[in-house]
């Protein structure tokens, strides 16, 4: 197998993962801020397990953009007006997108450390959804699981 079938078949696999782990931090936040319950140490490591799922989903992402004929290579190769829309969606909404939802994630898991006691499930469940709402709406499905 080359470098582009491993990194693809990493990537494909680590996104079930990466999108679980943050629907999960998103139910239990959204639960805690409704039973109104203390942020605990659990709460905190399913928030962690989240962010780095994601952040390990973004490296994937990154070199596989350098190194599918789907990423920049296809930029390159039929410049952006040749692009199907397809096309468009490996090579540039998805990164792009995925980016925004990555660093939205980031910043509710850094806001979380600084919020009071009370605002901790908020800051997750606000900014790990938006999150995730991005990264839904540009998920190559077709290729993916179709
Ligand atoms: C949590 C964030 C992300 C998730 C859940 C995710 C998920 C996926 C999935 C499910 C696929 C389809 C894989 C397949 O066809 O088997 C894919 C393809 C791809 N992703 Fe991501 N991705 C994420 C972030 C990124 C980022 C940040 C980049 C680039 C900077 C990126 C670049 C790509 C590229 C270029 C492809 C097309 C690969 C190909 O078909 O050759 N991804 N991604």
């Amino acid at each position: 197998m080359d470098t582009y079938k491993i990194i693809l078949e990493a990537h494909s696999g680590i996104a079930y993962v990466a999108l679980l782990t943050i629907a999960i931090a998103v139910i239990n936040s959204i639960i805690g801020i409704s039973a109104k319950n203390e942020f605990k140490p659990k709460d905190r490591r399913i928030a962690l397990f989240a962010l780095i799922a994601t952040h390990i989903q973004f490296v994937f992402g990154l070199i596989l953009y350098f190194v599918s004929p789907n990423g920049l290579a296809k930029i390159k190769a039929v410049g952006m007006g040749g692009m199907q829309a397809y096309d468009r969606l490996l090579a540039l909404e998805h990164p792009l997108v995925n980016l925004i939802a990555i660093a939205l994630i980031t910043v509710g898991w850094s806001s979380h450390k600084r919020a009071d006691e009370n605002k901790k499930f908020k800051k997750i469940a606000v900014f790990y959804a938006l999150g995730l709402i991005l990264l839904l709406s540009r998920i190559p499905w077709q290729t993916w699981i179709g």
